[in-house]
């Protein structure tokens, strides 16, 4: 085993939005005895941390993160007829497109998806009809006291864009996904990721979409509605492409986002009436206490 935390590492370098300044502390883990390790060193320290992945959908703050963050490189994979067992840092991008490659139907929407495995269980990432929940059999998680749980999927209530590990302690371990045979999963594939580079700034820095759809109308539309697409501020641009992308554009920083999503906000407000809500996730530099919050 070999550990290293480092000190004082820019934030930016492990998102996909090249935002965040210096992390206190930060530590890659590469297998589950690590990532144990890790937590109980922190745990008895009693430091503030994050486990993140690939950084696809987090939004760090300008100050960087004043505690830990532990980078999930744990990367497991193994397959078994049609089902996969595969570790929450695996990159569920590339999943989708080797299970489409094997033939196997079920995770094609997430070819292009640029998260982790866990990342897209805990946000329960989806695209077109389909969400990460679907094709979901069990989830082994890590709980606060260092054990490792099974989950069943029957017994976890996912919905759009949220999973019951938003509101848990601890940290996704692994999931076995089940697929099922298809006669041609590449063809899927392929017109999905031909979709996603006509409609969204696929080549740009991003965190993906930055607001939550409503049921009943995307966000996307309402903002490019209100005529926002193209504007700036500071480095930070709400795409021509598509209008529920913030992308970073010229070295913008987390102030310029937040900035142009309370603006975004606003607009869509006074036009619509309808208050957007984030998907992204922000980190603040330091814990929000409940005394801080308005
Ligand atoms: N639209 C506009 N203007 C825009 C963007 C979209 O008029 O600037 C219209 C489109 O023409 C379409 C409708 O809005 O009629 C819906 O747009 P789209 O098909 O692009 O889907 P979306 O609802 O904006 C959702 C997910 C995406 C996912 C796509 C494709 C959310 C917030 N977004 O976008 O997920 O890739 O469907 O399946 O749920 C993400 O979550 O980060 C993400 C990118």
């Amino acid at each position: 085993m070999h550990l290293q935390f480092k000190d004082n590492v820019l934030l930016k370098n492990y998102t996909t939005y090249f935002v965040g300044g210096p992390a206190k502390k930060l530590i890659e883990v590469q297998s589950v005895e690590e990532l144990k390790t890790v937590l109980k060193i922190l745990n008895e320290q009693d430091d503030r941390y994050i486990v993140i992945g690939k950084g696809s959908n987090l939004l760090f703050d300008d100050q960087g993160y004043d505690g830990t963050v532990i980078v999930n490189k744990i990367n497991k994979i193994k397959w078994n007829e049609t089902q996969v067992d595969v570790s929450s840092g695996y990159s569920f991008s590339l999943l989708g497109s080797q299970s489409a490659r094997k033939g196997f139907s079920g995770l094609e929407f997430a070819a292009g998806i640029p998260g982790s495995v866990g990342g897209a269980i805990f946000m329960n990432a989806g695209a077109g009809q389909m969400e990460t929940k679907d094709p979901l059999l069990k989830v082994t998680f890590l709980n606060e006291d260092g054990k490792l749980e099974d989950y069943n999927r029957k017994n976890l209530k996912f919905s759009y864009r949220k999973s019951p590990f938003q509101e848990m302690k601890g940290v996704i371990i692994s999931a076995l996904f089940d697929l099922k045979k298809y006669e041609n999963p590449l063809k899927k594939v392929k017109s999905i990721i031909k979709q996603r580079i006509e409609t969204q700034p696929y080549q740009s820095k991003s965190c993906g979409c930055i607001f939550q759809n409503l049921e009943y109308i995307s966000a996307g539309r309402l903002i490019d509605d209100c005529g926002l697409k193209g504007l700036k501020i500071g480095g930070a641009r709400v795409s021509d492409r598509h209008a529920n992308f913030i992308v970073n554009d010229d070295n913008a920083t987390c102030e310029n986002i937040l900035d142009l999503i309370k603006y975004i906000q606003t607009k869509v407000y006074i036009s619509r009436n309808i208050l957007l809500e984030t998907e992204v996730r922000y980190i603040p530099y330091q814990e929000i206490k409940n005394s801080d919050k308005i």
